[in-house]
């Protein structure tokens, strides 16, 4: 590999001055989720890792890789950031390079700048949203650094400007909840009953939000009534904020989809401290994303009635991918996850001990 010392010294200070879904089914080698090995430790901040001495002190032999993270905006995201850090390891033959955009593009953008500045052997992005990517793809391109996309997409004119990409498959996840919910509804008589239904959505143009939100929307009955759609960014705080808003706005909802597991954290606590009740014996359903840990204690606990699974551990998913680029073999463009439902006519409990994440 490249010797990069001075360079990695120059923009590791640079990053930290910056910032302040199963097995791939085209790839199977990969273990499904419950039986991967869970974080070793617990994730490092991002400026620690940047300015590790370690990383400067790397040998020739490490394979750099930078990798633009999205920010730490939920659960979901905490393991996907620890999977990568416990993949690439120096013991594993990688230095990282990792980057926390705080959900914000204008810092993956500055970051992957960055990581081909410092002449990185590969640049991995979980894009913030699916557009404006063009631009850099092209410095990396002509840089000659290959790109890997991993959860989230990015939608570019020109495929050949990443190697490929590895992740859940969100629209089928919303199409699944819907289905999910028209099966719940018949089995309590509520089949022909017109049913009011709020959303929390994603962060706006994320593939995880818009490929949910029109998931479930293909799967819209005639007497579903879609109350109302809004972003709560993918964070409890937002969702509890956005979830207040429409409790005051609509007195009758029947159903709550939440396009991730913190959001419905968020939007649980609102309905309670509105005095109302949730979950499979409550007033109002809820359906949510991810599977995290904290929401099988909430489905535990009776407050959430469905959890439709996005795997975060796509940290060995893409070692796998370097590896066969290194041994320069060819890899699948596209690579989804297998995903599986969680809800509460199961023994969640049982199935949270099996878990990972
Ligand atoms: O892109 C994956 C989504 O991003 C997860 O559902 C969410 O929790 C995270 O913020």
């Amino acid at each position: 590999m490249k010797k990069k010392l001075l360079s990695v010294i120059l923009a590791t200070a640079m990053v930290a001055t910056m910032v302040g879904c199963g097995s791939a089914t085209s790839e199977p080698a990969a273990a499904p989720a419950a039986e991967e090995a869970a974080p070793a430790k617990e994730a490092a901040p991002a400026e620690e890792v940047a300015e590790e001495p370690a990383a400067e002190e790397a040998s020739d032999d490490l394979i750099v890789v930078g990798y633009a993270q999205v920010g730490a905006e939920s659960d979901w995201r905490t393991a996907n950031t620890e999977s990568f850090k416990t993949t690439f390891t120096e013991e594993n033959g990688y230095q990282l390079i990792f980057d926390d955009a705080q959900q914000k593009q204008e810092n993956q953008i500055k970051a992957i700048r960055s990581f081909i500045q410092q002449e990185v052997d590969y640049i991995v992005v979980a894009p913030v949203v699916e557009t404006g990517w063009e631009t850099v793809l092209e410095e990396a391109k002509e840089a000659g650094i290959p790109v890997i996309l991993s959860d989230r997409m990015m939608d570019v004119s020109d495929d050949s400007l990443y190697e490929c990409w590895v992740g859940g498959n969100f629209v089928k996840e919303g199409s699944d909840a819907a289905a999910w919910l028209k099966t719940y509804l018949e089995g309590q008589g509520k089949g022909e009953e017109e049913i009011n239904i709020v959303t929390l959505q994603g962060t706006i143009g994320a593939s995880a939000q818009v490929g949910r939100t029109d998931g479930f929307a293909s799967g819209m009955q005639d007497n579903w009534v879609m109350l109302d759609k809004q972003t709560g960014e993918f964070t409890q705080s937002k969702g509890q904020e956005v979830m207040e808003s429409f409790l005051k706005k609509y007195p009758d909802i029947d159903v709550v989809v939440c396009e991730n597991d913190n959001m419905a954290f968020g939007a649980i606590d609102a309905i309670k401290a509105a005095g109302k009740t949730c979950g499979p014996e409550g007033d109002i359903t809820i359906i949510s994303f991810d599977a995290v840990a904290a929401a099988f204690d909430s489905m535990i606990a009776g407050d959430m009635n469905a959890d439709f699974e996005c795997n975060p551990l796509h940290g060995p998913r893409v070692a796998e991918i370097i590896q066969k680029l290194q041994a320069g073999e060819s890899v699948e463009k596209i690579q989804y996850v297998d995903e599986a439902y969680f809800d509460t006519s199961m023994d969640v409990a049982a199935i949270k001990e099996t878990r990972a994440y």
